[in-house]
């Protein structure tokens, strides 16, 4: 136990995860969906979450726009600030994974950089990366926010895909490309990685 700052630590007395994993009769996970503005991560993640809800799986869902009105208001966009957007969203979804929920969170999370400071955050074993990868062109074609556009005008700065780089997963647990493809299919798809990963069971032990 670390002294140091006067800071005791109860982890010893808490319930532990799988206390909560036997409780709700599944195991915490991390879908971490990553892709462009528009790319449709926030809407295949909605839809997902109902499903599961519907199957009486405890979800949660983080989500770009919403977290950046509450818990990291006052963020912008420089690298710096995109890098403790990411820090404090795995933190606290890493809160979520160790009560044993499905955890989706929904954010651009543009480079390895970022993703890869939230799976050390939250840990290999629960972090399941989802690369929304449909491309810029049809993002753009959809600009459901008028986003791209002002972009293109330099209006706004360091915009992902326009004026702010994309690097694309190098080996995600899935890739989904929302052009042709019906959200309840990608859903489909999301499901069949759960069940692959034995999620939909609790677990005894750590
Ligand atoms: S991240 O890069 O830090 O992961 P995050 O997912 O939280 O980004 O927020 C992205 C959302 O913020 C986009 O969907 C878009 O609506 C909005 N946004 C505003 N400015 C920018 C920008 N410069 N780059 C990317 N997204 C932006």
């Amino acid at each position: 136990m670390n002294n140091d700052n006067n800071i005791f630590p109860i982890f010893d007395r808490m319930l532990a995860r799988a206390d909560k994993e036997r409780l709700l009769g599944q195991r915490g996970v991390m879908l971490w969906f990553t892709g462009l503005s528009g790319s449709g991560k926030s809407t295949v993640a909605v839809a997902l979450e109902r499903e599961l809800h519907r199957r009486g799986r405890l979800c949660r869902l983080l989500d770009g726009d919403n977290i950046r009105t509450g818990i990291n208001a006052g963020l912008g966009f420089s690298a710096d600030d995109r890098r403790e957007n990411i820090r404090r969203i795995a933190e606290v979804g890493k809160l979520f994974v160790d009560t044993g929920i499905i955890t989706l969170a929904a954010f651009v999370s543009p480079t390895e950089e970022l993703r890869t400071l939230a799976r050390d955050i939250i840990g290999a074993a629960d972090f399941k990366e989802i690369f929304v990868a449909t491309p810029l062109e049809e993002c753009e074609r959809r600009d459901v926010k008028g986003l791209y556009a002002r972009a293109r005008r330099g209006e706004v700065k360091n915009f992902t895909g326009i004026s702010a780089p994309f690097e694309a997963p190098q080996n995600p647990a899935l890739v989904l490309d929302t052009t042709d493809t019906p959200v309840e299919e990608s859903v489909g798809k999301v499901l069949a990685l759960l069940e692959e990963a034995g999620v939909l069971t609790a677990t005894t032990q750590y």
